[in-house]
């Protein structure tokens, strides 16, 4: 049993969210931002700000970071993207010392002017192979990919039909792109199917994009792509698909949900982030002409204003899909979907219950805000790092703890996470009800 000490918590800190501070009042843009911090540290204090963390010594399995106050933690780790294990692969760190060697550490341009260099040429045209594509367009970030896919095609007069769950990125760029913006229920081509016909029974003339995922990074769920696809062309409309997830690590050949589909090469556009399975910063823009790649390079601002890959950037993640492509690739992947297995099975056995399909993506539910928070504030207190996912990353009272699996974790790595889970959401359910208990002051409530 662990030293659970239910010491007094405010009510204020288990309530409330970030969106109650997304539109600030007041005159001075600066003197705004009070309110949030207040809030923020009002949980900070209490230790149940589990965000901004910083690694020690890298995203491994087991990790030493501290918080944003500079309290230490080591634990298991399940809170970074790094599914296949690539970023301490010896491999990789031997391909970036040698690009370090031979072309230091910076690309010094956009690739618009003198950015690009042999790597990161290499690199466009081993993804546009590796998905069946004609061109890729190389990005700064994931996200600045996914913003300015939309932000270069979209007009003003166009439309931006999406998945109402879409990243961040997507939305932002949506947002930045047109006010014409239409969400559609989460995987519900028969939804988007009825958006489609209402804005072409009034709009013929201007462009549609529609926008969606390979895999949901909250819900580990995937849309019927052939489907949406095939009601993109039957509406000239585009579709837009971000692999984030899934590229690299799922399916046997690592080509994610796009290939488990059959559906390489025929998808409009898609666009992913280097970030969770090629052990580095980055993003691109995979499409089938030139015409759109050459557009996007200088009319998507971040591809056009923005400074190139980093020349040791281009060559890890280049390195990184010769071994997703090769036999230890495979052998990764196997041994992902391994633990993937496991820790779903583990939880089950233990009452758990988490969200969506066998993916790198396990995310547990814990359900109020309250208790998620608890949750936790406890787990790197019994040895596990996790992530906190709440309202308005997803919906109210459907908070939950994120866990990202690695190829890398063992059997053990796993089953003292869910050790740790179980304990922390038992615990956390009796501390939220002490929270609840009126009649008691904080000195009564303490054990
Ligand atoms: C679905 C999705 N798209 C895009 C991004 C952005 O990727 P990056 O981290 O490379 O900026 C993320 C990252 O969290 C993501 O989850």
């Amino acid at each position: 049993m662990s030293n659970f000490n239910n010491a007094y918590i405010p009510p204020a800190a288990l309530t409330g969210s970030m969106r109650d501070f997304r539109v600030p009042g007041g005159a001075d843009l600066l003197e705004r931002t009070e309110g949030f911090f207040k809030w923020q540290d009002l949980r900070r204090q209490n230790g149940l700000w589990p965000f901004s963390r910083a690694t020690e010594d890298g995203p491994n399995t087991i990790c030493h970071a501290q918080d944003d106050s500079g309290n230490k933690m080591r634990g298991v780790n399940f809170a970074s993207q790094d599914y296949l294990s690539l970023s301490s692969h010896s491999g990789i760190k031997e391909t970036a010392k040698q690009t370090i060697e031979r072309c230091g550490v910076h690309s010094a341009g956009s690739p618009a002017l003198v950015g690009n260099t042999s790597s990161s040429v290499a690199l466009e045209r081993k993804i546009a192979e590796f998905l069946k594509m004609e061109e890729v367009v190389l990005y700064p970030t994931g996200w600045a990919a996914g913003f300015g896919v939309i932000k270069g095609l979209v007009r003003s007069a166009d439309h931006v039909v999406m998945d109402m769950l879409s990243h961040s990125c997507l939305q932002e760029g949506a947002n930045a792109a047109t006010n014409n913006i239409h969400l559609f229920r989460h995987l519900d081509n028969d939804y988007c199917r009825n958006i489609l016909t209402k804005i072409r029974s009034k709009d013929k003339e201007n462009g549609i994009l529609v926008v969606t995922e390979g895999l949901f990074s909250m819900d580990s769920d995937t849309p019927d792509l052939l489907a949406l696809q095939t009601l993109c062309h039957e509406f000239n409309a585009t579709l837009v698909v971000d692999v984030a997830h899934d590229l690299g690590n799922l399916g046997r050949d690592g080509r994610g949900h796009i290939g488990v589909q059959d559906m390489l090469g025929k998808i409009d556009i898609i666009m992913g982030s280097f970030s969770k399975t090629f052990a580095s910063n980055g993003g691109f823009v995979a499409c089938k002409t030139r015409a759109v790649k050459e557009y996007l390079r200088f009319y998507s601002a971040p591809a056009t204003f923005s400074n190139a890959l980093s020349p040791v950037q281009a060559a890890t993640i280049l390195k990184a899909f010769d071994i997703v492509e090769s036999a230890e690739g495979r052998g990764l992947r196997l041994q992902l979907m391994t633990n993937i297995t496991a820790l779903r099975k583990q939880l089950t056995a233990a009452g758990l219950e988490y969200y969506g399909d066998p993916s790198a993506i396990v995310c547990v539910k814990m359900g109020s805000e309250g208790l998620a928070r608890l949750v936790s504030k406890r787990l790197p207190e019994l040895g596990l790092i996790a992530n906190l996912v709440e309202f308005p990353a997803v919906p109210k009272g459907q908070a939950r703890i994120r866990m990202q699996v690695m190829a890398n974790h063992s059997e053990n790595n796993i089953s003292d996470a869910v050790a740790v889970l179980r304990t922390a959401k038992a615990e956390a359910e009796i501390e939220l009800e002490m929270t609840k208990q009126p009649t008691l002051g904080p000195a009564q409530r303490v054990a």
